[in-house]
């Protein structure tokens, strides 16, 4: 599979109806399967954001192109939204039994998801007996399954554990690794957004816009082990003091 499409916004704003300018002249690009993370105070505009770069809304005005013919973008929240009366296969194959594929095909391709992210034990579980990292399983499995080339994730590790995150942000880039979507990652974490990203945006307030862009260099492949590298903690130290910097000034 190619790497996901390259996006780039040029001088994107966005107002609901006779409302206030949410987003305000933003301009980024993303490069083909590039994961970038958006940090910002609550309210700045960056589940809008999302949603224009999917092309869920239209921007009041500027510009999206995506590379390539096709967008097919998936969303992953912080809410997992689970079916409660379904089990976990059957909430994978939510969005294949949506498009009508045959049950006995959409039950194997989401058999096959929920062994990619590790739920294998636990096929036949409802959601009230999964943990909260199981159901973000289900929740990315349920994204992956769709065969995304865009993966807009809305702060979707917040309610986790400090472990269960920092394993889901491994296995995430392990499967990027093998599927390379272009990804925007809301977190309000800098830890999370150093690990994860190429590049973190800092937005600002009333109305949101691009504050910084940071470079995160730090060498791939990242996996448990970097956390504990001192590069890795002075990145997230640099990265901290930046956003402080931004923010208050
Ligand atoms: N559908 C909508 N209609 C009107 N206002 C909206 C809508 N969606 C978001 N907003 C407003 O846009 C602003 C940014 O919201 P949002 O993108 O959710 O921010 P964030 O995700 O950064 O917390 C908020 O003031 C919110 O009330
Ligand atoms: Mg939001």
């Amino acid at each position: 599979m190619p790497d996901g499409p390259a996006i780039s916004l040029e001088g994107l704003s966005k107002r609901f109806a006779d409302g206030p300018l949410v987003l305000d002249d933003i301009s980024l690009t993303a490069s083909n399967g590039e994961i970038i993370s958006i940090v910002g105070p609550s309210g700045c505009g960056k589940s809008t954001l999302l949603r224009l770069i999917a092309k869920l809304i239209p921007a009041t005005s500027g510009e999206i192109h995506h590379s390539g013919n096709n967008i097919n973008p998936a969303f992953i929240f912080q809410d997992a939204t689970l079916l409660p009366w379904a089990n976990v296969l059957e909430n994978i194959a939510v969005p294949a039994r949506l498009k009508g594929i045959s049950k006995s095909k959409r039950l194997d391709t989401a058999s096959k998801w929920a062994n990619v992210v590790g739920l294998n034990d636990v096929l036949n579980y409802y959601p009230r007996q999964l943990s909260g990292g199981m159901k973000m399983r289900v929740s990315i499995a349920r994204a992956l399954s769709q065969s995304p080339n865009l993966l807009l994730l809305d702060e979707p590790f917040g309610a986790l554990d400090a472990i269960t995150r920092n394993r889901l942000n491994e296995d995430l880039l392990r499967l990027h690794d093998e599927s390379r979507w272009t990804a925007f990652f809301v977190t309000h974490s800098v830890t999370e957004a150093v690990f994860l990203s190429n590049r973190i945006i800092i937005m600002n307030n009333n109305p949101g816009s691009v504050a910084a862009i940071i470079e995160n260099t730090l060498p791939f492949p990242r996996d448990c082990r970097t956390r504990e590298s001192i590069e890795f903690q002075q990145r997230v130290a640099e990265a901290t003091a930046r956003l402080h910097q931004v923010l208050s000034s």
